[in-house]
């Protein structure tokens, strides 16, 4: 797999270097390159950003710089360039349906959108990013993150790629605000890349873990040695042997911590992801 990340602050990304994913890069699973989205920027003070149009506080990204940026990296031609003719909208639908209209015409015509490609934009305003999106987008061969900062980039950008026939998303990692995409696209690369065939040197412990499979539940607690540590023992069963009992117990556990913390899960089953055992609970 191949990921490009923009940001303007690309040295962010160094650590994506170390650990399992800095190995996984050296065994040539994956190919991790962080740009300076200034490179793409053509006046003298390099500047990404502008005032927001319609009043408000902060700067907003400029669509110019990003579309140059993601032109290159989609390696679509100079003469082929993203709709310039596309008016200010006052919301998103008018912003989507007036790029809609651009893509049909000459301008974007030639774009020849990369099968197997994914442009995310991590945004608070955006769908959850789940471990469903994460396991559908490390089937991809190519993604394309694009960190946004100040209060966001122009909302022209998704719309135009959308009609241009790219697969762009934007997501958000939480309800909070960061200062800017960068450690939400930290999140995601490393929620993606850990699911890549051959990334887990034991590709069980990512079986059973929470949030994953149609039985999504959060996952048993785990123990270790010693059996008895500071006045709390282990429970006798997950010392027994019995394998059956074991996951029986496992399986009791994470439902009841399931129901008591994230509720909304439970509400999410289907009757059939239930066991007999199960519904005695
Ligand atoms: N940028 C700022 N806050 C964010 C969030 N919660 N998720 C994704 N991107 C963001």
């Amino acid at each position: 797999m191949d990921i490009d990340i923009v940001s303007v602050f690309p040295e962010y990304f160094d650590v994506l270097n170390l650990s399992l994913l800095g190995k996984a890069q050296e065994h040539g699973l994956l190919s991790i390159q962080a740009h300076d989205l200034r490179t793409w920027t053509h006046d003298v003070h390099h500047s990404v950003d502008d005032t927001p149009i319609g009043g408000g506080a902060g700067m907003v990204m400029k669509p110019e710089v990003w579309s140059q940026c993601l032109d290159a990296l989609l390696g679509i031609p100079d003469d082929v360039q993203t709709p310039k003719r596309v008016a200010p909208a006052d919301n998103d639908a008018e912003a989507a349906a007036a790029v809609s209209d651009a893509a049909s015409t000459q301008q974007c015509q030639t774009l020849d959108p990369a099968p197997g490609t994914t442009i995310i934009f991590p945004n608070p305003s955006a769908p959850l990013f789940t471990q469903q999106d994460a396991q559908e987008l490390s089937r991809q061969h190519r993604l394309i993150f694009g960190c946004g900062r100040y209060e966001g980039y122009d909302a022209r950008i998704p719309a135009h790629y959308a009609a241009a026939g790219y697969d762009f998303r934007e997501y958000s990692i939480g309800d909070y605000v960061l200062n800017g995409g960068e450690v939400a696209v930290s999140v995601m690369v490393e929620a993606i890349t850990r699911l890549l065939p051959g990334f887990m040197g034991n590709p069980d412990s990512i079986v059973e873990e929470s949030y994953t499979g149609s039985q999504a539940l959060l996952e048993y607690k785990q123990y270790t040695r010693p059996a008895e540590w500071r006045g709390q023992t282990v429970p006798d069963i997950l010392r027994s042997g019995d394998h059956a009992k074991v996951d029986r117990f496992r399986r009791d556990e994470a439902l009841v911590r399931t129901a008591n913390i994230r509720p909304d899960l439970i509400e999410q089953l289907r009757i059939a992801d239930l066991d007999k055992a199960d519904r005695k609970l």
